[in-house]
């Protein structure tokens, strides 16, 4: 893919100077899923599939992003003093965005840019091509004006605050800290109430990892998002007023089963539920998986996806049709939404030997129900973000 990004890049802006390359990864949660804003554990890896890009420094303060998704959108041109959003900037709102947080963190750009893109995630599939995009440009970033001192982590973390304050949407850290320090063969075991953690080797003997995209993407996905956030914060509050805790992340099952009429609504009741369940739940999964019991790993994945589903309520038709067939197919070990939700993908561990079935029979019975194919994915774990020469 790099050939190609250079190539483009030197048709559209020319070959001299120095072009520089660079790969930033898309991630697959495994499990741990809304309680990375509840200061609980996610465990995600890092995908082999992700943005490419090419760029050069230029000599004064302009922009030019070209992406190789979006040929018909053109060269976009803009310049260091107008980093703002806009609607019509469309998918440059991204890298924008990182820029302008590089600069309100104080690291100043002292000249504008020249960048080409490609992407090979697929769009609106919930695994994290905005974050990739970010995590992407924070690389170059970092590598063109040399700011050695920033970490991989603050590099995640600038591309969390470019999208919680100039996109609007109130993420959490996983999918940023995923595309930045992911490691191949390895999911991270990541506590974000102290950003600690920890590679986990995944070495399934006789299982693969299957994505399956429903390829539906529904338009509440935004304010959902942010009203679950709202509702598990204000929970949070309601349960201060009688234990000691920072986050929700903090409680056991047994204590939240004990507090739990502090919280003064039925809906927050649920949302806080699942918070803590399912931090519980990951803390538990990532145990049986270093046991090698990957049975317990594949139920604690369908408890994740019921509470996903009836208490955090962000599964929709489509999905939770894929994982019940998953869940009726021989040889799947556990199956679950995985990302923000309302669409998107779903994360399955199959059996070797009932991979091609699983493909085969989901695939079918799929486009039977809901009229369209879905995409079957089986995954292989990669590095995170890179300079590629
Ligand atoms: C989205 C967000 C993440 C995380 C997941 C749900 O992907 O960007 O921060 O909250 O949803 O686990």
């Amino acid at each position: 893919m790099k050939k190609q990004v250079v190539e483009v890049f030197h048709k559209l802006y020319g070959a001299d100077g120095d072009i520089r390359t660079y790969f930033a990864p898309g991630r697959v949660n495994l499990i741990g899923e809304h309680t990375d804003y509840n200061g609980g554990h996610v465990f995600p890896c890092a995908l082999t599939i992700g943005t490419y890009a090419a760029a050069r420094l230029r000599k004064d303060d302009r922009i030019r992003l070209y992406s190789m998704n979006f040929e018909s959108l053109g060269v976009f041109e803009t310049s260091l003093d107008d980093l703002i959003p806009s609607e019509k900037a469309g998918w440059t709102n991204y890298p924008k965005g990182v820029m302008w947080a590089f600069e309100k963190k104080g690291y100043k750009l002292t000249s504008g840019l020249d960048i080409v893109l490609y992407g090979n995630i697929p769009n609106g599939s919930g695994l994290s091509s905005s974050a990739s995009l970010e995590v992407l440009t924070g690389t170059i970033l970092k590598d063109l004006f040399g700011f050695d001192e920033l970490s991989m982590t603050e590099i995640a973390l600038i591309g969390q605050y470019s999208e919680n304050n100039f996109n609007g949407m109130n993420c959490g850290i996983m999918d940023q800290f995923a595309s930045a320090m992911g490691k191949k063969d390895c999911a991270i075991f990541l506590d974000t109430s102290n950003l600690n953690y920890e590679y986990a080797k995944i070495e399934l003997e006789d299982a693969k990892i299957v994505i399956t995209n429903s390829k539906v993407k529904h338009s509440l996905v935004g304010s959902a998002y942010n009203d679950r956030r709202n509702e598990c914060e204000t929970a949070l509050k309601e349960l201060q007023a009688v234990v000691d805790i920072q986050t929700l992340g903090d409680l056991t099952e047994e204590e939240f089963e004990a507090h739990k009429d502090a919280i003064k609504s039925e809906v927050r009741q649920k949302r806080a539920k699942h918070a803590v369940y399912e931090n519980q739940r990951t803390i538990k999964a990532v145990d049986a998986l270093k046991q090698n019991d990957i049975e317990e790993f594949g139920r604690l994945m369908n408890a994740s996806h019921v509470s996903l589903r009836d208490d955090y309520e962000v599964s929709c038709e489509e999905i939770d049709i894929l994982v019940d067939l998953a869940w009726n197919t021989p040889g799947v070990i556990g199956s679950r939404i995985t990302g923000g939700g309302f669409g998107g993908c779903t994360v399955s561990i199959v059996k070797n030997d009932a991979v091609d079935t699983f493909i085969e029979k989901i695939g079918a019975a799929y486009k039977e129900k809901v009229g369209h194919d879905a995409e079957f994915y089986v995954v292989e774990i990669g590095d995170g973000a890179k300079v590629l020469d």
